[in-house]
C-alpha cells in the first residue's frame, strides 16, 4: 500500500519550489551571489595588481579593466591629484580595445580640474561616491558633452581619499542607462581607499628615493671637490711661477723683441689654466671667501647694465627687488659671479631670444619650506631667483648639471665648470641651491642664504702712489720656481729680499736680520711646519715686522671652512708680480699711516 510521504516532506516542497522560483527572478538568491560574486573579483583583482606592482603608472591599467570587466563598466578613468593638490589630472584610462567611447577619455587627457570642480568637487564634499543615471544630462559633470558624444550614459564617481586628503578619483561609465545597484557605490568606495593606501606609498617612496638620490649626488660632489681641490692646489704653485716669470720676461724683452708674441702665447696659456685652475678651488669649496655683509637687491641692480650687453637685444632683462631686503654675508666678487653664472646660462637657452628674471626677496624657511627643501635651516634667508624662458631640461641633465666638465654645449662653447663653482661658492658661504625646470617650458634656479645678523664693517684704504720699495721682506716659500719669482720681482723693484726654503732657514734668517724685516710673506702650507707656529715665533723674532700669507688653497692653519678673518692679511696664489708688489707696498704704507676705521 502506498504510503502517503512524511509530513515534513510534504511541508518542505513548496517551500523548496517557492525558493526555486525566487531564486531564479532577476534579482533573487542566485542573481544576488553572482553579483557578490563579481564584486569579489574585482576587489580580488586590484588587490592583486597592487601587490604585483611598485608603480601607478604599472598597476592602474590593470586595475581599471580589472573593475571595469567584472562590475560591468564600458570605460573606467583614473584622475589624479598633483603633489601639491592643486590641480587633477586625467593620469590613466582603460577600455576595450577599439572601443567606440574612447575619444572621451583622449579629450579628457588635456583637461585640468581643481579639487573643487564638477563631479570629483562634489564627491569631495561628499567624502563618498556617487551615482548618475543620466549623466549626459547632470549639470554637476562639466564632462556630459564629452560622455554624450561618446555615447556614454550613466557614470559613477568615487573619491581616492587618503589621510583625509583627496588623492583622486575614480569613474566609470557605460553606454546603457544603468539604475544604481545595491552595494556598487561602497565597493567603489573601499577599492577608492585601496588605490589610495598605494598612491600614498608610492609617492612616499619616491620622495625618499629622491632624497637618497640628492646625497648619492652630493656625496659623490663631495668627492670630485676634494679631487679637484688637491689637484688645484699643485697647479697653483707651478702657475705662480710660469705667470711670474712670464710677466718678468716680457717686461724685460722690450715691445719689439721677436721672443714677445711667443711670450704672449705663455702668458695667455698660463692665465687661462689660472682660471680653470680657480673654478676647480671654487667647486671644490677650497677657495678662500671674504665675506662683507651684501645686499643682494643693491648687487643686482648694480650687475644690471653689464648683464643687459652680455644678454644682447633679443633677450629682455627684469631685474626685480623689493624694497626691505635683508642683508647676506658673502664674498661679493663671488656672488657677482654666481649671478653672472646664471645669467650667462639663461642667454645660452634662449638663442632665439626670451626673458630672463633676477629676484631678490626675503623668505622665512618655516616648517613649510623645510619640508620642500631639506637642509634648510630654519629662520630668515634671502632668497636669488633667476628665471628664464628657455629651452629647459630633462631629468637626466637636471641631476648632472652640477657635476664638473658637465656639459651639453659645442665643444669651445662651454667648459661645464659654470654651476659646479657656482654650487660651491653657495654652500661654502652657507647656502642652498636647486633648480626647478622641463623641457620647453625653462628654468628657475634658487639660491638661498642666511640673513646676515651683523652690521657691515667698511675699511679705509691707503691710495698707492708706487710700487718700489726699499724695505727687506723674509719670503718664506718651499716651491723653488716661486720663491724664484717673488725673489726676482722684488728686487728689480728695489727691495731686499731673504728667502726660505722651511721653517729653520726662515728662523735663522729672521735672527740674523731680526731689525731690518719689514714684511714676512710666507705661504701658508710648508711641509713638515706648522705655520701658526711659525708666525707666533716670527712675532717674537721680528715683532714690528707685517704678515702677509700666500696659498693657493684653504687650510685649517689660517682659516676657518676657507673663509677668512677679515684681520688676516691673505694673497691668492696665482698672483701677477704687479698684484703681489701693490699688496705689499700698501700693507708697508698702512704700517706707516694706519687708515681711519669708520665703523
Ligand atoms: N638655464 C639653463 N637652461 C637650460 N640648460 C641649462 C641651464 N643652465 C645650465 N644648463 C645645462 O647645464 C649644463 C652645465 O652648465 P654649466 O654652467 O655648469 O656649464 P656650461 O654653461 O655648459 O659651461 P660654462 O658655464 O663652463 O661655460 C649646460 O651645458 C646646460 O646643458
Ligand atoms: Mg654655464
Amino acid at each position: 500500500m502506498l504510503q502517503s510521504p512524511p509530513r515534513f516532506l510534504t511541508e518542505a516542497i513548496p517551500v523548496a519550489t517557492e525558493i526555486k522560483s525566487h531564486s531564479n527572478r532577476p534579482g533573487g538568491f542566485f542573481d544576488a551571489a553572482a553579483v557578490a560574486q563579481s564584486h569579489l573579483r574585482a576587489l580580488y583583482g586590484v588587490a592583486h595588481v597592487i601587490a604585483s606592482t611598485t608603480t601607478l603608472d604599472e598597476a592602474a591599467i590593470p586595475a581599471l579593466k580589472s573593475i571595469c570587466s567584472e562590475l560591468g563598466w564600458d570605460i573606467g578613468l583614473l584622475w589624479v591629484s598633483s603633489e601639491n593638490y592643486s590641480e587633477v589630472r586625467l593620469r590613466h584610462w582603460w577600455a576595450p580595445d577599439g572601443s567606440p567611447h574612447a575619444e572621451m577619455a583622449r579629450k579628457c587627457k588635456e583637461l585640468v580640474f581643481t579639487q573643487q570642480d564638477g563631479v570629483l568637487g562634489h564627491a569631495w564634499s561628499r567624502r563618498g561616491p556617487s551615482w548618475f543615471e543620466d549623466a549626459a544630462n547632470e549639470p554637476v559633470f562639466l564632462c556630459r558633452h564629452l560622455a554624450a558624444a561618446s555615447g556614454l550614459t550613466s557614470m559613477v564617481v568615487a573619491p581616492i581619499l587618503f589621510g583625509g586628503r583627496l588623492l583622486g578619483s575614480l569613474e566609470m561609465f557605460t553606454a546603457r542607462r544603468r539604475p544604481q545597484e545595491a552595494g556598487m557605490l561602497p565597493l567603489l568606495m573601499s577599492l577608492g581607499t585601496i588605490l589610495g593606501e598605494f598612491i600614498d606609498r608610492v609617492r612616499s617612496q619616491d620622495a625618499l628615493e629622491q632624497r637618497a638620490a640628492g646625497l648619492r649626488r652630493s656625496e659623490r660632489l663631495e668627492a670630485i671637490g676634494r679631487l679637484a681641490g688637491g689637484i688645484a692646489h699643485d697647479f697653483n704653485n707651478m702657475l705662480t711661477a710660469i705667470l711670474g716669470f712670464s710677466d718678468d720676461l716680457l717686461r724685460r724683452v722690450g715691445p719689439d723683441s721677436e721672443l714677445r708674441p711667443d711670450l704672449e702665447q705663455i702668458r695667455r696659456a698660463g692665465q687661462r689654466s689660472a682660471d680653470l685652475t680657480r673654478q676647480l678651488l671654487a667647486f671644490g669649496r677650497r677657495q678662500l671667501l671674504q665675506p662683507r655683509i651684501v645686499d643682494l637687491g643693491a648687487t643686482l641692480v648694480s650687475l644690471e647694465e653689464m648683464l643687459r650687453r652680455l644678454l644682447g637685444e633679443r633677450i629682455e632683462l627684469l631685474v626685480r627687488s623689493a624694497p626691505g631686503q635683508w642683508t647676506i654675508r658673502v664674498d661679493p666678487g663671488q656672488l657677482e659671479q654666481v649671478v653672472l653664472n646664471l645669467a650667462l646660462n639663461g642667454r645660452d637657452a634662449m638663442p632665439s631670444g626670451g626673458r630672463l628674471t633676477l629676484e631678490a626677496s626675503n623668505v622665512d624657511a618655516n616648517e613649510e619650506f623645510r619640508k620642500r627643501h631639506p637642509g634648510v635651516q630654519p629662520g630668515p634667508h634671502v632668497l636669488l631667483t633667476v628665471s628664464d624662458t628657455g629651452s629647459g631640461m630633462d631629468e637626466q641633465t637636471q641631476a648632472r648639471v652640477f657635476e664638473p666638465f658637465f656639459t651639453t654645449k659645442a665643444v669651445g662653447q662651454g667648459t661645464g665648470l659654470g654651476l659646479s663653482t657656482t654650487h660651491g661658492i653657495v654652500n661654502q658661504s652657507g647656502g642652498h641651491i636647486w633648480l626647478a625646470s622641463a623641457p620647453g617650458s625653462g628654468t628657475t634656479f634658487s639660491v638661498l642664504f642666511p640673513r646676515a645678523t651683523e652690521a657691515a664693517r667698511p675699511a679705509g684704504r691707503v691710495p698707492i702712489t708706487s710700487l718700489e720699495g726699499k724695505e727687506t721682506l723674509l719670503v718664506i716659500e718651499d716651491e723653488p720656481a716661486v720663491l724664484g719669482m717673488i725673489k726676482s720681482v722684488f728686487e728689480s723693484h728695489g727691495y731686499s729680499v731673504l728667502g726660505a726654503g722651511n721653517g729653520e732657514a726662515a728662523i735663522a734668517a729672521a735672527e740674523a736680520n731680526a731689525g731690518r724685516i719689514a714684511l714676512v710673506l710666507s705661504d701658508v702650507v710648508i711641509p713638515g711646519v706648522n705655520t701658526r707656529e711659525l708666525a707666533g715665533k716670527m712675532r717674537v723674532l721680528v715683532p714690528g715686522a707685517v704678515y702677509l700669507y700666500m696659498s693657493g688653497y684653504t687650510s685649517d692653519v689660517i682659516v676657518q671652512d676657507g673663509v677668512l678673518d677679515e684681520s688676516v692679511n691673505f694673497i691668492g696664489k696665482p698672483f701677477s708680480p704687479d698684484a703681489i708688489l701693490t699688496r705689499v707696498r700698501g700693507l708697508l704704507d698702512e704700517k706707516r699711516a694706519p687708515p681711519t676705521r669708520r665703523t
